[in-house]
């Protein structure tokens, strides 16, 4: 090449080379222009610089002088490009990093549903799988199959929201007894949690609706001691070593029935407000399954037997914790979730 041929091409090369740095809105542009000018390899100042072979010894110190001057004015636009990007994408606040992050109310599980899952455990340490039902429920399941007789005292406990074609709100979780001993095949062991509704005004120890727990172990030879020594053992884990007694009661779907009542923790069953001065807590009713349910729900009740209990989860939170009223409970007030829960 001659020198003057050479020197056009510095030229142009310089020339395109500023305006490709020039134009590079960003690093990445910048850095991608750097590579298409000067870079190492394929850079067009490297072409430059590996034509300085071709030129004449005797025009080689001109040549090369030229090359240089193209070459620094580039580097240097580069690095004063660089320095300007890097410049507008440094922070420019002044804000203090090593501030302690605002804590953050993470939500919480609510106090009914830690005792509910505290009643899974212990149940599930003695075999009891978890069974779930639908809340809007048949009259059948939740009345008839049940052993309710039509127009029975029974259900004024139970006034509920009735639906469309013999459809209720369920007023237990006893329905899912039944539909769980259609399904399978005894022995079956099996812990119900679930809401329930009832006709009743929303005062401090009513709400119209709220959780049960129900068990149901069905299989053959079970009798009373498997009730008694089961829900025993229940009473001791969940609220330590406290006593328990049984009292005769009646529901249409157990024969006999009890209610289990366990010794108040905090007055030690020397009568308190908690035990309303009785020394008791009552906490489930129970007895040994009804032979029409069985027989309601296709299994043989001459061959097998059973025991059922229900209780309600939030009065084992209130007794707990010293709830004054279960309002409480469906507020969902932070500050006080924030006292209870875990
Ligand atoms: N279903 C009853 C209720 O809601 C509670 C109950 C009592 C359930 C005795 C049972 C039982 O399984 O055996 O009032």
């Amino acid at each position: 090449m001659n020198l003057q041929d050479y020197i056009a091409q510095a030229h142009e090369v310089e020339h395109e080379g500023v305006a490709a740095l020039q134009s590079a809105a960003d690093l990445d542009a910048l850095e991608a222009a750097r590579i298409a000018t000067l870079g190492d390899r394929h850079g067009r100042v490297k072409a430059l610089q590996e034509a300085l072979r071709s030129i004449a010894k005797e025009d080689k110190p001109a040549a090369g002088k030229r090359f240089n001057e193209a070459r620094q004015k580039l580097e240097a636009l580069h690095a004063e490009r660089k320095a300007a990007l890097d410049r507008a994408h440094a922070p420019t606040t002044t804000e203090d990093l090593s501030l302690p992050a605002r804590r953050t109310w993470r939500g919480a599980k609510h106090p009914v549903t830690l005792v509910i899952e505290e009643i899974e455990e212990i149940f599930r340490e003695l075999g009891f799988t978890i069974a779930q039902g639908p809340e809007a429920e048949t009259e059948w399941y939740n009345f008839g199959s049940l052993n309710f007789p039509p127009n029975h005292p029974a259900l004024d406990a139970h006034d509920t929201l009735y639906l469309e074609k013999g459809g209720v709100l369920r007023t237990h979780t006893s329905p899912v007894q039944v539909r769980t001993l259609q399904k399978y095949e005894p022995p079956i062991r099996v812990l119900i949690p679930g809401n329930v509704y009832r006709r009743d005004f929303f005062d401090a120890s009513h709400a119209p609706m709220f959780a049960q727990v129900e068990g149901l172990c069905v299989d053959e030879g079970i009798s009373f001691v498997d009730l008694k020594s089961t829900l025993n053992r229940f009473a001791e884990r969940i609220f330590g070593a406290s006593r328990t007694r049984f009292r005769p009661s009646f529901f249409p779907f157990t024969e006999p029935s009890a209610e289990m009542d366990v010794q108040c923790g905090i007055c030690g069953g020397s009568g308190c407000p908690a035990c309303k001065g009785t020394g008791w807590i009552e906490i489930l009713g129970s007895g040994m399954v009804h032979p029409k349910v069985l027989e309601a729900a296709g299994i043989d009740s001459e061959r097998y037997t059973g025991w059922a209990f229900g209780m309600g989860p939030g009065r084992i939170a209130i007794s707990r914790s010293g709830i004054p009223d279960i309002r409480i409970l469906y507020d969902s007030d932070v500050r006080f979730l924030e006292q209870i829960s875990e």
